[in-house]
């Protein structure tokens, strides 16, 4: 094989700038580092009902795959709010409101400069899970909060959002519409925009919302112990999550760190693109895919620091594999069930395409041996499209996890 494969159901391309003997250099340590990763993990474990989400292993799911092994970190545990996002967003605040106050995290949570805090207004755009981290965070610190929500994002979404206390601004328009508007309001209004994607002269505050996004890694490099799995799939919009859990690794374990495989939907596939062209590049994908929370048309200019010679392999794949994940989550056999959504299960959706073409698994040494790690990165986050797909609601699923 080349180093690209392309199928209706997956194109793979093999990422032949990643040098596994290559040390963790300065310019991913400028996004994670070891005492980055520290401080958000001490940060994080001091928020009240911090607990690490479980460590799943399906045993099961590995038979039918052919492979030895599959873990999944199972986000949808984080906190109350469902997604991994919860690290990152409210970090983000958390950072900001530690910069702009000049007390510590812990003075701020233990309400010790609460006027201060209240004179601080945070704002973002988003679909749903960022925003949602964004309004908690500042509610669990007392900051103003204002979400824009540009016209497509369900009213399910919107009140979760509303329950953590924000403000919601609702924007005639898509989504790059409402990311002007809260940029817009933000200038005019001395507000701070805690986005999860950076851009050239804004990279502080998205680089904290990386490295909230560590504690996932860290807890499961623990989790794992001795047994250190061989490969790893995971799923990307604009890069943050892949980032935060390849950086650690590749920091911690140099050479024998997974083989890590990146995984987008074929419509929104700038980080693959960005792979094949060697530099930046935006998506040539229509943005229109089952999977919403990945619709990212650019990748994050601080997540592919670490992506272009960190990550192994990149992959896309077609839109009927994430249904068939998350009904193998739910209806979960020998394994029992589990409630994943639509962008949470794509980590497994790209194992399964890779799993179901020969060639594409020799090229990663996907074989009997392979000892697999997957982050389930959300759970029913839209219940009304959860319902739709699997055919009963996520409470009537029967997870015990
Ligand atoms: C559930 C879920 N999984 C994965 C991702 C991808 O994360 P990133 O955009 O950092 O690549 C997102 C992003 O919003 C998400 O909400």
């Amino acid at each position: 094989m080349t180093h690209q494969s392309i199928s209706a159901d997956l194109r793979l391309h093999l990422n032949w700038r990643c040098d596994r003997n290559a040390p963790y250099g300065d310019q991913q340590k400028a996004v994670i580092d070891t005492e980055s990763r520290q401080m958000a993990r001490r940060t994080i474990a001091a928020w009240p009902g911090y607990a690490p989400t479980p460590l799943v292993d399906l045993p099961g799911l590995a038979k039918e795959l052919g492979v030895a092994r599959i873990r999944i970190k199972h986000e949808a545990k984080r906190f109350t709010l469902k997604s991994f996002k919860a690290l990152g967003g409210a970090y983000g605040v958390m950072r900001i409101l530690q910069r702009e106050t000049g007390a510590s995290i812990d003075d701020i949570m233990a309400g010790k400069v609460k006027d201060k805090v209240a004179g601080v207004t945070v704002c973002c755009a988003t679909d749903g899970n960022h925003g949602r981290a964004v309004a908690w965070g500042a509610q669990l610190a007392g900051a103003r909060c204002v979400i824009y929500l540009h016209s497509h994002v369900s009213e399910g979404r919107e009140a979760a959002i509303a329950a953590y206390g924000a403000e919601i601004a609702r924007i005639d328009g898509n989504y790059d519409d409402s990311v002007r508007q809260a940029a817009e309001d933000a200038k005019a209004n001395g507000w701070i925009v805690v986005s999860d994607t950076s851009w050239p002269g804004y990279e502080e505050i998205p680089a904290w919302v990386k490295q909230g996004y560590t504690v996932i890694m860290g807890e499961a490099m623990e989790q794992l112990g001795d047994d250190r799995p061989s490969h790893l799939f995971v799923q990307a919009g604009v890069g943050g999550l892949a980032c935060a859990a390849i950086g650690p690794l590749w920091e911690d374990w140099g050479a024998d760190r997974p083989f890590c495989t990146v995984v987008e939907p074929h419509e929104a596939d700038c980080i693959y693109q960005s792979a094949v062209q060697g530099q930046m590049a935006n998506g040539l994908g229509s943005l229109d895919t089952v999977m919403a929370c990945l619709s990212a048309g650019e990748a994050s200019p601080l997540a592919w620091a670490i992506l272009q010679t960190g990550a192994d392999a990149f992959i896309t794949i077609d839109d009927h594999f994430s249904p068939g994940a998350m009904r193998r989550f739910a209806y979960g056999g020998e394994d029992g069930p589990m409630v994943v959504g639509e962008s949470g299960c794509a980590g497994l959706a790209g194992l399964m395409a890779m799993a179901a073409d020969p060639l594409a698994r020799e090229a990663v040494g996907l074989g009997p041996d392979a000892d697999v790690l997957l982050i389930a990165s959300e759970g029913a986050t839209d219940p009304s499209i959860y319902e739709e797909i699997i055919g009963k609601p996520a409470d009537a699923v029967g997870e015990t996890i």
